[in-house]
């Protein structure tokens, strides 16, 4: 896949296309929800709280479900994130992020001597070890009550017995089809031998079923030991990919604890490093708090100003400091300190845009000693559960493992390339995300809840790459201080700044001419939705996909949010 296809290909995965121009209100329900990017996955999802399972059962079902009927983004072969808050006891989170193989290293992208983006974004050297089957079952042994199996089989069940294709997914498997061409075993999987599916048409995935079986049978051991893993291998022995049966073996995800803040009173948890998103989004939030963002409007010049000039001041943090916390000290709580965060707003001039190239490095105290998809689930005694989960491109690398029928995925260019050079979103980074093995390339990825009163108030997350942070934080400022419904949250138009490219990205309609004349006459530069650069086929669209549920204060109605972006979302309550 060139680069500019590898580009446009993770635009259509950030952004999909407005399914229809009526609005939505949320859907209602006492007991429960799901809100995914498939209503098949989320029916199963909602039948396993049915069933009497926990919001954990539940999201683990959605999840195999999602890598069946959602192929571009819902997977077996990526990594992801869970934020789970229980209705009692403490919030945890669930890091199965993939992993660099052993025997990567920082010369692995070079070719001749030269960094090579299409190793780094698009072949089988950017594939990093698959985390989510790991994350999964982490999660269910530590949360879950319903047998491992039933959770599993009703994604077989989908794989092997076929399901009809939507209008959405045609038209998606036809724009992949050049990308697949080189792999046979994508084309046999994903074509009629060759031949693009019509919506209306079954689509069977026999070799992911028998995959999937081996995991409702055998647990991680299915996927990481013994035919899959070997499948695995032999794919990677095949195309130069370095990740090897022991790599799969030694594969483990991680529980760790969430980062934690608090936004006029509500309390925001959040995911910790490997993920840039948590930090970023409550640094967000301390600089915005002490603001009266309510009185500016919407999506007035002054909002959008000061949002921008916060975004700039999180991504410039993100760039310098955050990376695996395993192989790199994260300063986490200098960063939050509410002192620091005053300081980096200290160059916020209310009139003026702040050139990214002026903005001073940050400051830091001292340290202390020492394609995505979104899917939210909430039962009725008020367990709370936030999964993104990613291939990282739409449909990952288009590379299907031969004899196993699962996508891998292309995270290791999430990596760092090169301190200078930008990444497939555009994102320059630093020497804190550098490759090493075993080590897991920093995410954006914000799965999010928060609490009102100590109790689950929005469950919320988004895929779009770096604009996920943004989304999140657009999200959750709709609700908390424009008061909007969920839907309405939801479905408002984005924009997006990530310090460097110094650019205010939007989707359409976010905001009226007169409004970008002042914006564009204090210095920012608009574009309408140019997610990262030199991605001219991507003007024009959305991105990200916020599946979130709100739960009334006073009712304890849960409201689920679909994202009208997403054609096949939705929210399913009972
Ligand atoms: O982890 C990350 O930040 C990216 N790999 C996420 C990719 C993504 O959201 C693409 N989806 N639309």
């Amino acid at each position: 896949m060139s680069k500019a296809r590898f580009l446009v290909a993770v635009a259509l995965c950030a952004a999909l296309t407005i399914a229809t121009s009526a609005s939505s209100v949320p859907v209602r329900a006492q007991k429960g929800i799901v809100a995914s990017q498939s209503e098949i996955a989320s029916r199963i999802g909602a039948d396993v709280i049915k069933d009497g399972g926990t919001a954990v059962d539940a999201a683990v079902a959605t999840a195999f479900a999602l890598a069946v009927t959602h192929p571009t983004a819902g997977n077996i072969g990526g990594g992801g994130f869970i934020v789970y808050r229980p209705a009692t006891g403490d919030a945890v989170t669930y890091d199965f992020r993939e992993k660099a193989p052993a025997k990567a290293s920082p010369t692995m992208w070079l070719e001749n001597g030269q960094y090579s983006a299409e190793r780094h974004h698009n072949s089988h050297l950017a594939v990093g070890v698959p985390g989510t089957v790991a994350g999964l079952h982490l999660a269910w042994k530590e949360q879950g009550k319903l047998p491992w199996k039933r959770l599993v089989d009703p994604a077989v069940a989908l794989a092997r017995d076929g399901f009809v294709v939507s209008d959405n997914l045609a038209r998606s498997l036809k724009n992949v089809q050049r990308t697949m061409q080189k792999y046979p075993a994508s084309v046999a999987a994903f074509t009629k031998s060759g031949v693009p599916y019509e919506a209306g048409e079954t689509l069977k995935q026999p070799d992911l079923a028998r995959t999937l079986e081996r995991i409702a049978t055998q647990g991680p051991a299915g996927f990481y030991e013994g035919e899959t893993a070997a499948l695995v291998e032999k794919e990677m022995l095949a195309h130069g990919g370095l990740i090897t049966r022991e790599d799969m073996k030694n594969y483990s995800a991680v529980r760790r604890a969430p980062v934690k803040g608090t936004y006029r009173g509500y309390e925001i948890i959040a995911m910790p490093p490997p993920s840039s998103g948590g930090v970023a989004l409550l640094q967000m939030l301390g600089m915005l708090e002490k603001r009266d963002v309510g009185s500016l409007g919407v999506n007035s010049a002054a909002k959008i100003h000061l949002f921008a000039e916060v975004m700039r001041r999180a991504f410039r943090d993100r760039a310098e400091y955050l990376g695996d916390p395993d192989f790199v000290h994260v300063p986490v709580a200098p960063l939050l300190e509410p002192k620091y965060l005053e300081k980096s707003m200290s160059t916020f001039d209310p009139a003026r845009a702040t050139p990214s190239t002026a903005l001073p490095p940050a400051d830091m105290p001292p340290h202390e000693s020492s394609e995505t998809t979104q899917f939210s689930v909430i039962d009725g005694q008020g367990n709370a559960i936030s999964v993104t989960y990613t291939l990282n491109g739409l449909w990952g690398n288009g590379v299907t493992v031969a004899g196993a029928g699962f996508l891998l995925n292309n995270e290791m260019d999430d990596f760092t390339s090169k301190v200078g050079v930008r990444n497939g979103y555009g994102l320059l980074q630093g020497e804190s995300n550098a490759v090493a093995p075993h080590k897991r390339p920093l995410s954006s990825m914000t799965p999010t809840i928060v609490l009102k009163d100590g109790q689950p108030f929005l469950v919320t997350g988004s895929p779009g790459g770096p604009t996920i942070i943004n989304t999140v934080l657009l999200v959750i400022t709709n609700v908390i201080d424009f008061h909007m419904s969920v839907t309405q949250a939801v479905d408002t138009p984005r924009f997006h700044h990530q310090w460097q490219p110094d650019v205010i990205n939007h989707e359409p309609f976010f905001t009226s001419a007169d409004t970008v004349a002042l914006l564009e006459k204090q210095g920012h530069t608009l574009r309408l939705r140019r997610l990262y650069q030199n991605s001219p086929e991507a003007e024009g669209g959305t991105w990200g996909d916020a599946e979130s549920i709100l739960i009334d204060p006073k009712t304890k109605m849960r409201l689920g949010a679909h994202d009208l972006r997403s054609p096949d979302s939705a929210a399913v309550g009972w």
